[in-house]
Order: structure tokens, then C-alpha cells, then sequence
């Protein structure tokens, strides 16, 4: 079959890891007999040295005309400056909206021979298997009113944390689905104790699980579910949560599969192309040098088959590949190797 990805390698170490993933897509095209009709496009920091703008109307106006996106990342020193008026962030936060991408999947899964590359005690890992779903268009991310001003003689700045029910049940919905074909356990995680928008968020989750006796829910606070992923994850499967909170927790869930590197994401709508990038960000301090962990891409195109071109046998060969590289003891800088990007990605499609 035909599919038409769009690529936005972005910045950082962006484009050496889309690079290394996409060599690893066209030998599963050949090996499966598919084409895939790439699409380069910048974004991010990238996009403004060009043409000034974070996100072209151009390169969103691609992304929701293809099958699928994979980015690498965004993002740097050089476009830091608090006062400038865009931001490589601003694009992808204007992209995940732009494709309507609400759900945010985060698998975090730890591979037996990478324990040791965990500072957690390896008893706390053993069977660790997680998939946060972080709600990725709505909450503190773009509530409004957003922005900065003087009031009363005082600069004052506000972000907003807001819900619409709707945001609330559409990723709820996804979450106690995807529950199903899991080990059945919905964990919800909030702050209703403090922030009403949690309280509907609760009200939400409470009454979809009543409509799945099956699946058992349990709510926990964010403070508490930030502890207990570190002195108890594997007792949790499936876990949905606000934007904010879903980035917090994700980046500290990370620390359990031995690297960031290693960690794939799929953001996904109701319709139209899903979005996959790995979890980390342009790692600046290593750009350019060829030693960046291409896994979490890797993985991230496993699942851009699996999720919006619906080749689940292309998915696991890809994922299956990673697991054998990884038990054969390979390994890039962050996870105790000195594997460069291009080598880890040589093992991985020689094991395809
Ligand atoms: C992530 C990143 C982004 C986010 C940044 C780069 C805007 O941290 O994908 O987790 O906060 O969503
Ligand atoms: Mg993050």
C-alpha cells in the first residue's frame, strides 16, 4: 500500500534521529512491500531562521493532508529569549492543536536488560508496563485568559487550566479502550482536592467507568500517583491525565525505562494523521554529534504503523527488533554504550 508521510525533523538532534527512523520505515516498506511518500517540512527553531514563523500555514496545511507525521523534536538555546515574540515550542503546541490530536499515548516499558540503567532498586521495575495518556489540546497548556499584563501597579502573569466536558470524555473514552486490551485498570489521575477543573475531570471518569463494570477505575491525586510511579509503578497500567500533569509525569516515568531516549509517543484525534514523536526534547548539548538514542523515534514509527496505517504485523516487527537489540546488550551513550546513532539503528534493521 501507499501512505504519504510528512517529516519534521525539526531541531537539536531532530534531524539525526528521523534520519536513523526512517531508514528503519523504508526497509519495512520493502520487507512488507509498502511505499511510503515522504514530505519534508521544517518546524520548530528551525522554521523561524527561515521563514519567521514557528509553524507555517504551508507545513500544517501538509501534516493534515498526509497519512501520518514523525518529528524528531524541537527546540534550543538559540531561540530562548524569553522575549521573543515565537517560539520552536509555540509551533508544536500550534501543531498538536492544528491536527486536533487530543490524546497523547506514552507507553513506558521496561526492558529486563536495561533495569540496571535505572537508578530505581530493580525489584521496583520487574514487570513495569505502563500507557499514560496524557490529554494534549486542552488544560494549563491553552486555557485562556492567558498572558501577561499590569494590574494595580504590578506585572502579573496568568495561565488558565480549563475543561470543556467534552475535551474531558473524548480522552476518557480512549482511555478505558485501550484499557480493555490491557490489564483492565483504569488509574485517573487529578487534583480534584483543590482545582475544580479536576472535579469535572473526576465526575467525567467516574461516570464512563460506570458504563465499563469491567474495567476497574481508581483515582488518584497528582502528588500522590508522582510518588507512587517511583516507589511503585509496577502496580500501575493504564493512566490518564490532564496536559500539564501528563508532562510532568511522563518525563519522571522516563527515569524507570533507563532513558528518555527510549521512550515513543503517538498523539492521536478523532480522524486525520497522527502525530509520533519521542518523548525527549533537541538535547542540544549532544546535537550534531551523532550519538543520540534513535530508539524512542524508532519506537515512535512502530507506532505511527500501528496506530494511523493500521500495519500491526509492520508495528511488532519493528518493536521486536528494538527488544533483540537491546537484549544482545546494545547500546547508545545514555543507556552505557558508545553505540552512535547511526550504528544503533545498523542493529536494529539487521534484526528486522
Ligand atoms: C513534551 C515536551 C513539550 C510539552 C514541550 C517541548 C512544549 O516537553 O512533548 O513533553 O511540554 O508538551
Ligand atoms: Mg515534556
Amino acid at each position: 500500500m501507499n501512505f504519504k508521510i510528512t517529516l519534521l525533523p525539526g531541531d537539536g538532534i531532530g534531524p539525526e534521529i528521523v534520519t536513523e527512523a526512517v531508514r528503519v520505515l523504508d526497509v519495512v516498506a520493502s520487507k512488507f512491500g509498502h511505499s511510503f511518500a515522504y514530505t519534508e517540512r521544517l518546524m520548530g527553531g528551525c522554521s523561524i531562521d527561515k521563514f519567521g514563523s514557528s509553524l507555517t500555514d504551508e507545513t500544517l496545511a501538509d501534516c493534515q493532508a498526509c497519512d501520518a507525521v514523525l518529528l524528531g523534536a524541537v527546540g534550543g538555546p538559540k531561540w530562548d529569549d524569553p522575549n521573543a515574540k515565537d517560539r520552536p515550542e509555540r509551533g508544536l503546541l500550534a501543531l498538536r492543536k492544528g491536527l486536533g490530536v487530543f490524546a497523547n499515548l506514552r507507553p513506558v516499558k521496561v526492558h529486563p536488560a536495561l533495569i540496571d540503567s535505572s537508578p530505581l532498586k530493580p525489584e521496583k521495575l520487574q514487570g513495569v508496563d505502563i500507557l499514560v495518556i496524557r490529554e494534549l489540546t486542552g488544560g494549563l497548556y491553552f486555557g485562556w485568559p492567558k498572558g501577561r499584563d499590569v494590574k494595580d501597579g504590578r506585572e502579573r502573569a496568568v495561565d488558565t487550566l480549563e475543561y470543556y466536558d467534552y475535551e474531558i470524555r473524548r480522552v476518557m473514552e480512549l482511555a478505558f479502550s485501550l484499557a480493555a486490551g490491557r490489564k483492565k485498570k483504569v488509574t485517573s489521575v487529578d487534583k480534584a482536592n483543590v482545582l475544580e477543573s479536576s472535579r469535572l475531570w473526576r465526575q467525567i471518569a467516574t461516570k464512563i467507568g460506570s458504563q465499563h463494570p469491567d474495567i476497574a477505575l481508581e483515582h488518584v491525586l497528582v502528588d500522590t500517583a508522582s510518588m507512587r510511579l517511583i516507589t511503585g509503578p509496577a502496580w500501575m497500567d493504564v493512566v490518564v491525565t490532564e496536559n500539564m500533569f501528563g508532562d510532568i509525569l511522563t518525563d519522571e516515568a522516563s527515569v524507570l525505562a533507563g532513558s528518555m531516549g527510549m521512550l515513543p509517543s503517538a498523539s492521536l484525534g478523532d480522524k486525520g494523521p497522527g502525530l509520533y514523536e519521542p518523548i525527549h526534547g533537541s538535547a542540544p548539548d549532544i546535537a550534531g554529534k551523532g550519538i543520540a538514542n534513535p530508539i524512542g523515534t524508532i519506537l515512535s514509527t512502530a507506532m505511527l504503523l500501528r496506530h494511523s496505517l493500521k500495519l500491526e504485523a509492520e508495528a511488532v516487527s519493528i518493536e521486536n527488533a528494538v527488544d533483540q537489540t537491546i537484549t544482545d546488550g546494545c547500546r547508545t551513550g545514555d543507556i552505557g554504550g558508545k553505540l552512535s546513532t547511526k550504528q544503533m539503528a545498523d542493529e536494529i534493521i539487521s534484526r528486522l
